[in-house]
């Protein structure tokens, strides 16, 4: 199919990650063309192993993986998952599945840089460029102070991440890949770039249930098989944590839904920063000394048509686990 846009997916692989990745592998209108590894669900080097893998397991070896950054701008020492987050996505970040034991063994002959790379795609794609963060916003606010220029001519990022009318999963006001690093996604929200977030709002209405994973498994493929026990780890964890919901959130899938078709969420116009410091550091907020700009950078989604996004998850995941 030509005319295809160009999509980068900024991963920490991790569970729904993965899911996020199998999605854009499944959809017609994209062509993925590199993954940026950062830290977050796992180590930096945990994530780069795991975007690999996982690619592997889904017949796209080909994909380049990029190195982002290993920690938040303002911390000292490289970043480690907190034991909650390694019971939620797994030690090893993919439900305990052995998705490709060959990847432990695989170094790259020079480190790849992430940020470069994604201004390279700017210059090369223009406004054809999808550039999907759903981790913590620290590559993009690297290169954002590396080539400010980027923040004119990079097209509308849409994120997952945050939560403006609803509490938080990590404090009760922060989502986990703001709470990770308060100041990169302060810094990405301030410097005039275009952004979409797709936070807890949407995500947490966007429920997987464990029929959905019995359908994988009786696909009859490794990926398959793969996918739905890794995802059933996930919805344990939630039938553990969070029982009322029903299943797990598809949190990063729906960002990458919404950012190849925008139709799918209803948003808010308006300008947001991050709060720095107090109990309510890494909460989302419409900055208040900008409310009544005419000028309105950002969007959030409030509102998802859950029946056609699950539609379409089925339907390209399938198709990923499949070919
Ligand atoms: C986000 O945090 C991570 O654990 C998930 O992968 C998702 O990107 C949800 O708050
Ligand atoms: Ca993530």
């Amino acid at each position: 199919m030509s005319g295809r846009k160009k999509l980068i997916l900024d991963l920490d692989t991790g569970i729904d990650d993965a899911l996020a990745l199998a999605y854009a592998l499944g959809s017609p209108e994209v062509e993925l063309v590199g993954i940026i590894a950062s830290y977050g669900n796992v180590t930096l080097h945990r994530a780069e192993r795991n975007a690999r893998a996982v690619l592997e397991a889904l017949g796209h070896p080909e994909v380049p993986v990029f190195r982002g950054a290993d920690r938040a701008l303002s911390a000292e020492g490289e970043f480690a998952p907190s034991e909650a987050v390694l019971r939620i996505h797994g030690s090893n970040g993919l439900g305990e599945q052995d998705f490709c034991a060959a990847a432990d063994g695989w170094c790259y002959s020079a480190p790849r840089d992430g940020m470069a790379f994604l201004a390279r795609s700017v210059d090369a794609y223009g406004d054809d460029l999808l550039y999907v963060p759903t981790g913590p916003l620290t590559n993009l606010a690297m290169a954002l102070v590396r080539e400010p220029r980027l923040a004119r001519v990079l097209p509308c990022v849409t994120f997952m991440g945050g939560a403006l009318a609803v509490p938080g999963n990590v404090t009760p006001c922060a989502e986990a890949n703001i709470h990770n690093d308060p100041e990169a996604a302060d810094v990405a929200l301030s410097l005039g770039l275009r952004l979409r977030m797709i936070g807890l709002d949407v995500t947490h209405q966007a429920i997987l249930t464990r029929s959905d994973t019995a359908s994988w498994r009786e696909l009859g493929t490794e990926a398959g098989r793969l996918y739905a026990d890794m995802t059933d780890h996930y919805i344990g964890t939630y039938e553990q944590n969070n029982p009322h919901m029903g299943g797990c959130a598809l949190h990063d899938p729906l960002a990458v839904a919404a950012a190849i078709d925008p139709s799918l969420v209803e948003c808010l116009r308006t300008n947001l920063r991050v709060d720095l410091s107090g109990a309510t550091r890494g909460r989302t907020v419409c900055d208040p000394r900008r409310l009544r700009d005419a000028e309105k950078n950002h969007e959030v989604a409030l509102a998802v048509d859950v029946p056609r996004f699950l539609r379409l998850f089925r339907e390209r995941v399938g198709r990923a686990l499949t070919s």
